[in-house]
């Protein structure tokens, strides 16, 4: 029976759902926590990668190798880069690219080395549920906010979400940030610090990978102490819901 890994760079991203966790087991390996167990029938493995692209790719791998997952799945936070991409908005992956990455002249910007590309594709099978289970928690939460005549109109957006080693934090560089990743080609919705190297390592493995961001800050002047707010009150209660119904959806295919 193959095992699923619902992966986040910190504990507040994936709040709740280690006590959902059926028979649990804690594993500490390669320096982290790692807890396996069952939800929604599925038999699963809860990682935190802790913050970056080593240490995103290094969870990745162990999870491959010594937990030999068969499926990837990242949740998160992210900063909104996309016009219209707003707090409480949800990005769903279509692909990643390093921001970072630079090795022209002798490679194009932010191609990856030796891999003839820069933008690694989700696994389609992966994403189409993981859009369908957060376009269904919005809808409950945007329900819930009516029925008290409060605005709120969040969405769900799909597209491709830039990593890179850095927290954005002010709106000139979240611009010039989004100016050059046109330049290249690349209209990235979202930016976060993990996604993208998580990203190479399935690819190498050939391990399906796919990956929800709920937008906790506009990678602005304010990024920080919204991130900050968000993460606490927010993310866990979103990746709960979401991939929970997701696995469910999984299981139904
Ligand atoms: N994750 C959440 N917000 C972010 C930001 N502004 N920059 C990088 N990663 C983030």
């Amino acid at each position: 029976m193959t095992r699923i890994a619902i992966l986040s760079a910190l504990a507040e991203e994936q709040h709740g759902l280690q006590a959902l966790l059926r028979q649990p087991q804690e594993i500490h390996h390669a320096g982290r926590d790692f807890w396996l167990g069952e939800l929604q029938g599925q038999r699963v493995v809860l990682a935190l990668s802790r913050v970056g692209k080593v240490a995103a790719a290094t969870t990745a791998a162990a999870l491959i190798e010594h937990f030999g997952v068969t499926r990837i799945v990242f949740t998160g936070v992210a900063g909104g880069l996309g016009p219209g991409v707003q707090v409480g908005d949800v990005v769903v992956a279509s692909g990643f690219v390093q921001h970072d990455m630079d090795a022209s002249p002798i490679f194009p910007r932010y191609e990856l080395p030796l891999y003839g590309r820069s933008l690694i594709a989700c696994d389609e099978f992966l994403s189409a549920p993981l859009f369908e289970a957060a376009c269904a928690h919005l809808e409950r939460v945007e329900a819930g906010f009516n029925t008290k005549n409060e605005m709120a109109a969040h969405g769900v957006h799909r597209g491709l979400i830039a990593s890179g080693d850095r927290f954005v934090s002010t709106a000139l560089e979240s611009a010039a940030l989004r100016h050059a990743l046109q330049s290249g080609g690349h209209e990235a919705l979202a930016v976060e610090m993990e996604g993208a190297a998580v990203a190479q390592v399935c690819l190498d493995y050939g391990v399906p990978f796919a990956a929800i961001r709920t937008i906790s800050d506009r990678a602005d002047d304010q990024a920080h102490g919204d991130f900050a707010e968000f993460v606490r009150e927010v993310a866990g209660r979103y990746a709960c819901a979401i991939i929970g119904r997701w696995l469910d959806l999984l299981s139904e295919k």
